[in-house]
């Protein structure tokens, strides 16, 4: 199969309404994340993404939709606070899980009795939904496991050959994927960190909790169990304190002929300024945005990559965290 990247335009978007409606798949771009899409009503194409990617056949997908789409067609109860949130934080990068009407195909959520909902922010994705007018289950469009995309070649880069159409909608700007949100007790409870943070989320509706994976509970939000955003490279991260245990560790390597790249953020790049850099920027929303994309040019031009946290631990750097731990073992 040969595989397009077009434009966001009348062409494209007839393209791939075409594709969806014979039960393929298109790649488009979200604000966080570019996803791989598909008719959620339609089993054979749901299941069709789980093949595409490698997918774990038990952690469920997002359902996208866009601003105008009456929700209650998909869901049995939509709580009042999660009006509040929408008021304040949608179209945008925050996934609601509410309690099914079990409308949509079965493999959308993989036997669970909930639907996490989502309506991204960008521009080229609410156009793609619009025309389509339909829900559309999609993960993140990457193999399973690999870094997340931000860009159309990055999707073309994993699932070159796998899908006809990626639709180009330029660099995320948010980078790292949404928030999930429980939302189907009284108090919303965070299962996966975003831009969306739990303070952000509490200082609209009162309370939010964070959820803490327990030993032995089974987890509620099945994705946080997998090894994830992982680089084709070896890997190795260092915390904060540890900076210049991290930058010895990094000419040691250099000095022994390894391909080493030092990832950290603007500041301790000015501390050490290595020759090798992945700079993942100034402030917490750039070092999201940026976080992917260097972790992906990385594995291209690094055979290791020794990573340094920043300082900064909390905000949507607790979402940022959490990838990079998952990305460095
Ligand atoms: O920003 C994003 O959310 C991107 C873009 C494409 O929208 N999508 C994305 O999808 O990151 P994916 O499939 O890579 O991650 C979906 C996450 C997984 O951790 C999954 O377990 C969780 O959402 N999830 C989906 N449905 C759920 C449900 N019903 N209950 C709990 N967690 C759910
Ligand atoms: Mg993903």
């Amino acid at each position: 199969m040969e595989t397009k990247i077009l434009p966001i335009d009348k062409d494209s978007l007839a393209l791939s309404k075409s594709i969806i409606e014979r039960g393929g798949a298109v790649a488009f771009p979200t604000e966080t994340v570019y996803g791989l899409g598909a008719n959620a009503f339609d089993d054979a194409a749901v299941r069709n993404i789980f093949a595409i990617k490698g997918r774990p056949s038990d952690n469920p997908l997002i359902v996208h939709v866009h601003a105008g789409y009456d929700i209650t067609k998909l869901v049995s109860r939509i709580p009042e606070y999660t009006k509040l949130l929408a008021k304040a934080f949608l179209p945008g990068p925050l996934t609601m899980v509410y309690e099914s009407h079990n409308k949509v195909s079965a493999a959308v959520s993989c036997g669970l009795d909930t639907l996490a909902i989502r309506v991204p922010s960008h521009g080229g994705a609410q156009q793609f939904l619009k025309y389509l007018d339909l829900p559309i289950a999609a993960p993140s469009a990457n193999i399973s496991k690999h870094v997340s995309p931000v860009t159309a070649q990055h999707v073309y880069d994993d699932l070159k050959g796998r899908v006809e159409l990626v639709l180009d909608g330029g660099k995320c700007s948010g980078g790292i994927e949404s928030t999930v949100l429980d939302c189907t007790g009284d108090i919303p409870c965070v299962l996966r960190s975003g831009l969306v943070t739990a303070d952000m989320i509490a200082q609209v509706v009162g309370e939010c909790h964070e959820y803490v994976m327990k030993e032995g509970e089974k987890v509620r939000s099945p994705g946080m169990k997998y090894k994830h955003y992982s680089p084709n490279c070896q890997t190795v991260l260092f915390e904060y304190a540890e900076r210049s245990k991290a930058f010895e560790e990094y000419n040691k390597l250099l000095n022994e002929g390894r391909r080493a790249y030092f990832m950290c953020d603007d500041g301790i790049f000015k501390e050490f300024h290595p020759q090798n850099i992945l700079n993942l920027g100034k402030d917490e929303r750039q070092i999201a945005a940026n976080l992917y994309d260097k972790l992906r040019e990385g594995e291209t031009v690094a055979d290791i990559i020794v990573a340094v946290a920043p300082e900064k631990q909390d905000g949507v750097m607790v979402g940022v965290m959490n990838r990079m731990r998952k990305a460095f073992g």
